[in-house]
């Protein structure tokens, strides 16, 4: 079932993005789960999911397993060759003193929006793949900004030039949730924490300097392979006209209207910063709508 989780990110990793923005970047900072790890979980030597260490895995870009959940590149990677920007460099493999004037990537694999500790207290703890949350992945932010820039001038200066980017994350404290058994109707009560723990870092890093964010929501994932087979009906009405399971996809979108509207709620409290929402829900169906659209 583990290795299910991962079928998201092959699935989509040719989402390309359209940033029309004129702003340049010099550097990005980025914070997540396996859609934009770039090789935290593979150094960090946890033994979750191995195979993202050999062939396939990095078989048709880098010719060699990265640490990616994927083949090839990331939406992260299509990002920083947007900027013309190196691709980030993960965390773990950061030397102390040495950070990239170019940007850091936090994203862990399996990494959740909420604290190790909410799934502790319900009984859903064992299944977690790691404890490096969004607050985890901000401290080890907080303990590399020091060798990035030394006062708070220059490290405004510094971050004003940079991209920070939180998620998407979110899914996995769904995807955790409904593999135990939780029903869509238990889970919608879950959406306010997980809205409020991206929310609570998209602020936290203003605090830190950050005024350019971009947070994208979460993917349809009633098209997405691991739901469709663990959650297979024989109700053909359980399903849209593109094999989609509805309900599914009903809660990627009640998720993303929530997350939308706290963004709103930060833009109103944060008139000096740019906050943008990237649609990943709508990228992806444009590749259910018209999959031979798409065929590289
Ligand atoms: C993960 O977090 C839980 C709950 O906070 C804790 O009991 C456990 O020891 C942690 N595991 C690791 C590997 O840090
Ligand atoms: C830097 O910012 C922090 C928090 O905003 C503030 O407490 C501190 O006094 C500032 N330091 C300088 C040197 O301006
Ligand atoms: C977000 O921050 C608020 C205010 O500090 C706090 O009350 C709330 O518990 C936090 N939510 C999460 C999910 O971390």
């Amino acid at each position: 079932m583990k290795n299910n989780f991962f079928i998201l990110v092959i699935l989509f990793q040719t989402v390309g993005l359209a940033l029309s923005t004129p702003q340049k970047y010099e550097s990005i900072f980025n914070f997540g789960d396996s859609l934009s790890d770039t090789g935290n979980l593979l150094l960090s030597g946890a033994l979750v999911f191995p195979v993202i260490g050999q062939l396939p895995y990095g078989e048709t870009f880098f010719q060699h397993a990265t640490g990616r959940c994927s083949d090839g590149r990331l939406i992260i990677d299509f990002i920083a060759e947007a900027f013309s920007l190196p691709y980030l460099e993960p965390y773990l493999a950061v030397k102390q003193g040495q950070s990239s004037p170019h940007g850091v990537n936090f994203a862990f694999s399996g990494a959740t929006a909420l604290d190790a500790e909410f799934f502790f207290q319900r009984n859903m703890g064992s299944i977690l793949w790691t404890n490096n949350s969004l607050n985890v992945q901000l401290g080890w932010f907080r303990k590399l900004k020091s060798d990035l820039c030394s006062d708070n001038e220059s490290c405004d200066d510094f971050f004003k030039k940079s991209l920070f980017l939180v998620g998407e994350i979110g899914g996995n404290d769904y995807n955790y949730a409904f593999f135990l058994g939780g029903s869509i109707k238990q889970l919608q009560s879950m959406v306010p924490s997980v809205v409020g723990a991206i929310a609570n870092a998209t602020s936290a890093l203003i605090e830190e300097g950050a005024v350019e964010l971009m947070v994208p929501g979460n993917f349809p994932i009633g098209c997405s392979a691991v739901y469709l087979t663990l959650f297979e009906s024989p109700k053909k009405d359980d399903y849209d006209r593109h094999g989609c399971l509805k309900a599914f996809n009903g809660f990627a979108k009640y998720h993303n209207n929530q997350l939308k509207q706290a963004l709103d709620t930060l833009r109103q409290k944060y008139p000096h910063v740019r906050i943008f929402y990237a649609d990943y829900y709508g990228a992806a169906m444009r590749y259910v709508h018209a999959p031979l659209h798409h065929v590289l």
